[in-house]
């Protein structure tokens, strides 16, 4: 049967014919991955599965921890990596691969993308998730979620909002300001339910300012569907629904897993004395029944995916996320001959994918040692027990004697798998001690050192970075990463990843000291804007390797900057030319500046960004959109999106400390009257446009009007609020006029 001829449920007569106890049972769970079908209406179930990097369908026990096996499915490298390359099309292909996964084995929603913000570097989960940027994460996730959405199979937007940590991540309260909310921890969100509307959006375990984001109606229906316009179903996180009927009321539609018939008891009970209405029950019904009719025609059984090209796009993948950090005296590409020392056990035993509910059972596993021995002369050395705290002397021995003999060493370090997983947040930031001791054992008898890193999460490399002549960050690299990385360090391929996140100097460097991971329930965030590069750019801070960066190969010039402007919106254009001998990629990224804001605005906020290749000698003009909301910020009082007129700065840049190109800009923008309030003072009073006239006229030329423009004084007399200098002697304005205007002008 053709997917187009899969019958689809009708809805408004299933709506009728439900009983109640069956609608309420529809907005639960079958079982740890199933929603709940009605046989004798003919509603299936459909099956909803983790995710994000790759398929995990358990066909035995469930559990949503990743602790029971799963189906062979291919593992892509995690978000952390994929975030590095900054590549929406590649990214695009993975999500079409990922989607091909779930239709041979009959799931209908893989759960992902995770697209929270990585606040602190300690968070357990930052290998899930792309950015410290909301900008890049968002283009990614609207990627990820078009290329699976693409083979007819849903995706699960996650988790909606504020899920930051995974210390009490199930009760935690993020308390932050609406600014916040709206220009860092919202966007990317808000551009996914825009740019590609997932099936369903996840909530997450939290709570926002007191309120569990399963029960909170302002962001599951005021601001989800109202303002952005999703269409879709919003289904709990595992275990996130606190009251179920509050939950339907606010916009959850789906409780997963099965409450075991409690929700639906609630659920019951609640209409029954009136507290939730049927109108509630009967849209999320539908949202739930509009989730089954989407998943229908891919679910056809016997469909199957090509294990040996999915293998081959993850290489691509893997190879696209590694990012070349340094490279004194191009260390690497390695040399055609001579014998390389490999050493470190995460060349042999790769450490690919982070623990917990992402966990993939992979199709099969490359490793680095394994690659490098078909192309090269290798010697092999583990150095160190990947899990064990101590060193173990005689593998340090060896290390260094397979070094000293050597061309070349390549280290492969990293973090322990115990070291990051859900559930759980790091405790610093650092390699394990022995494995920097064993680096420098290696570098004490050999000048060319390549360093490799696999971690989630990133580390520091202060400490010991002045030991390797080259760093490649590898994260985690899916599957494929072994493959990969050999080719990226023989030059099969050009390195193009750039970092999505800084790599600070030291831990106590970072925005989130003393703000992480809370206490008594409440984690507030403090810095609130500053998150990420935001956070070292305003407090110039030196920082071991910024946002954005990454070395290739070859290098790139930049050049002919223009920049055409609308009223709200401007269009960059330059010149990118490989100058010099190796074919590469270059990621060319926009950062906006709007140093005359009246609200304070960081330095410096990437906006765009467009990636090109380019044969040795080539050059291209690259452009760049930038639309209104690229130059807006949430305005406090006006609680709405504003983009203030005035000059604005355009950088260009490979990093966001490499700006090569820089250019001002005017726009006219919005007409801006903050609206007036019986607190409002002096200063905004004459700023508005027609209330400012009047106060003007009604000042007169008097003692009051001299004291207020006095310029020893004026500054402190105007900060006073208009309705309390009414109340001084002799002012000229009376009490009830301002209230008058108040009522009038606001
Ligand atoms: C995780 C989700 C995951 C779900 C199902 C939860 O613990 O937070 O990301 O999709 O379990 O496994």
């Amino acid at each position: 049967m053709s997917a187009d001829a899969v019958p689809q449920l009708d809805i408004p007569t299933l709506l009728t014919a439900l009983t109640p106890e069956e609608k309420a049972g529809l907005l639960d769970g079958s079982d740890f991955w199933h929603t709940q079908g009605v046989e004798r209406l003919g509603i299936p179930a459909v099956m909803v599965t983790d995710g994000p990097h790759g398929l995990r369908k358990q066909s035995g026990e469930g559990d949503h921890l990743g602790l029971h096996g799963s189906v062979p499915a291919t593992c892509f490298p995690p978000a952390a990596g994929l975030a590095s390359t900054w590549n929406p099309e590649l990214l695009e292909r993975i999500g079409a691969a990922l989607g091909r996964e779930c239709r041979a084995e009959e799931v209908a929603v893989l759960l992902g993308p995770g697209i929270n913000m990585k606040r602190s570097p300690l968070c357990g989960r930052n290998f899930e998730y792309f950015s410290e940027d909301p900008a890049l994460a968002g283009v990614l996730g609207t990627a990820l979620v078009n290329g699976v959405q693409s083979e007819g199979v849903g995706t699960s937007l996650k988790h909606f909002a504020a899920n930051n940590q995974e210390t009490d991540r199930m009760t935690v309260s993020a308390d932050v300001d609406e600014r916040t909310l709206r220009e860092i921890y919202l966007p990317a969100f808000e551009r996914v339910v825009t740019g590609a509307q997932p099936w369903t959006v996840m909530c997450s375990y939290n709570r926002i300012n007191g309120v569990y984001a399963s029960e909170d109606r302002w962001l599951l229906t005021d601001v989800l569907r109202d303002e952005w316009g999703y269409r879709g179903l919003v289904v709990s996180d595992w275990g996130a629904v606190n009251q179920r009927d509050a939950g339907v009321h606010a916009g959850l539609d789906l409780e997963m897993p099965s409450s075991g018939g409690g929700g639906t008891a609630t659920i019951l009970a609640a209409v029954k004395a009136g507290t939730l209405s049927e109108k509630d029950v009967d849209l999320a019904v539908t949202r739930v029944l509009e989730l089954v009719n989407k998943s229908l025609p891919a679910l056809t059984p016997g469909q199957t995916f090509d294990a040996d090209a999915h293998h081959e796009l993850a290489r691509e993948a893997a190879a696209a996320s590694a990012v070349l950090l340094k490279n004194d005296g191009d260390l690497l590409p390695l040399a055609a001959t001579g014998t390389i020392a490999v050493i470190g056990e995460f060349a042999r035993s790769p450490r690919f994918q982070g623990a917990g509910s992402s966990q993939v059972n992979p199709t099969r596993v490359d490793s680095a040692l394994d690659a490098l021995r078909a192309a090269r002369d290798v010697v092999f050395a583990p150095g160190f027990v990947i899990e064990s705290e101590e060193a173990d002397p005689a593998l340090v021995e060896e290390a260094a004697a397979a070094a000293r003999d050597a061309g070349v060493a390549v280290v492969f370090l990293g973090l322990p798998p115990s070291y990051e997983s859900e559930g759980y947040d790091r405790d610093h930031m650092d390699l394990p001690q022995h494995q920097t001791d064993l680096l420098n054992a290696v570098a004490d008898v050999n000048d060319n050192v390549v360093v490799v890193l696999s971690n989630g999460s990133v580390v520091t490399v202060a400490p010991w970075q002045d030991r390797a002549g080259a760093i490649l960050e590898g994260w985690l690299l899916g599957q494929a990463g072994g493959s990969a990385t050999a080719d990226l360090l023989l030059g099969v391929t050009n390195p193009a990843g750039k970092l999505a996140e800084t790599v600070p100097v030291r831990y106590e460097d970072n925005p989130t000291v003393g703000a992480f991971p809370g206490e008594a329930g409440h984690v507030r965030y403090g810095e609130g804007l500053l998150i990420g590069y935001r956070w070292y750019d305003a407090h110039r801070l030196e920082v071991a390797y910024p946002f954005g960066h990454g070395l290739s190969y070859t290098s790139f010039a930049y050049a002919d900057l223009e920049v055409t402007t609308g009223s709200d919106t401007a269009r960059v254009s330059l010149t990118v030319t490989n100058s010099g001998a190796r074919p590469g990629t270059e990621t060319v990224q926009v950062y906006v500046t709007d140093p005359q804001a009246s609200v304070y605005r960081p330095e410096q906020e990437l906006r765009g960004f467009a990636q090109v290749s380019l044969a040795p000698g080539e050059s291209r003009q690259v452009t760049v959109e930038l639309d209104r909301r690229a130059f807006a910020f949430w305005h406090p009082a006006l609680r709405d999106w504003t983009v203030e007129g005035g000059e604005f700065g355009i950088r260009v840049g490979s990093s966001s400390r490499d700006i090569r190109l820089r250019a001002t800009i005017t726009l006219t923008g919005d007409e801006v009257t903050t609206p007036l309030t019986a607190e409002s003072t002096v200063d905004g009073w004459l700023a508005h446009p027609s209330a400012g006239a009047w106060l003007r006229d009604q000042l007169g030329d008097g003692p009051f009007n001299a004291m207020l423009f006095d310029p020893k004084n004026g500054q402190m007399m105007r900060a006073i609020p208009l309705l309390r200098l009414s109340r001084f002697p002799g002012c000229p304005v009376t009490e009830p006029q301002v209230r008058d205007a108040v009522s009038r002008f606001s």
